[in-house]
């Protein structure tokens, strides 16, 4: 079983041009999106290779991207938020001369054109792996999740309505970490702790 993250993230700049010392201000809160992808993928001495995330970049709607990142072939990952920015900042940047293909810019980080970013949300919407990640959603403890799943959670700002709409017009099942409203990161790092204790 492939575990699947999508983070829609609002504010990173499209073509990577950002600060590695800022990543929380001139970065669109990249700080959280390195956190993300450490949960996504680090343990302790190793990598999770059965998993993947896939961010869609919307600041620009005029050249919205996609981000992809996927263990089996990952490389050069490190623990640092700052080491993890560079490397999806330098993809950014080297894709941006043919931002209409996806190039795998170091092996296991795909960057390519997201044409249509809510008609991508419709299609997430729609495969049977699709669970909203939603403060108000039922209790993931316990919850029977799809065989497949593919957790869609937004960064740290809300998804807009009109994202909201596609999610919930699919009546896509939306499942709780908890009360509490969390960052992103620490979403994903519950997902797979109950994932790891449900075993293989
Ligand atoms: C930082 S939250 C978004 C802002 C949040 N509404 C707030 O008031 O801080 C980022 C995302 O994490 C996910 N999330 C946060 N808390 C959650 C929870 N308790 N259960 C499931 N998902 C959660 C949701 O997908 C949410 O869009």
């Amino acid at each position: 079983m492939t575990r699947r993250f999508l983070v829609v993230a609002h504010r990173v700049p499209v073509d990577g041009n950002f600060t590695l010392n800022d990543l929380a201000g001139s970065g669109g809160r990249f700080d959280e999106l390195a956190r993300i992808i450490s949960s996504v993928f680090i343990v302790s001495n190793g990598i999770r290779r059965d998993s993947e995330v896939t961010f869609h970049l919307v600041s620009d709607p005029h050249h919205p991207r996609r981000v992809r990142l996927v263990g089996s072939r990952l490389k050069y990952l490190n623990p640092d938020e700052r080491s993890t920015a560079a490397l999806v900042k330098n993809g950014l940047g080297r894709g941006w001369d043919r931002p209409d293909v996806e190039m795998e810019t170091t092996p296991g980080i795909f960057v390519g054109p997201l044409p249509d970013p809510e008609g991508a949300l419709r299609e997430f919407a729609g495969r049977p792996g699709a669970v909203w990640l939603h403060e108000s959603g039922a209790p993931l403890r316990g919850a029977e999740l799809p065989e497949d799943p593919e957790f869609l959670l937004s960064d740290p700002y809300d998804l807009v309505p009109s994202e909201e709409g596609c999610l919930r017009d699919a009546g896509v099942r939306r499942i709780s970490v908890g009360p509490r409203a969390l960052p992103s990161s620490q979403c994903v790092t519950l997902v797979h702790n109950e994932l790891d204790l449900r075993g293989p």
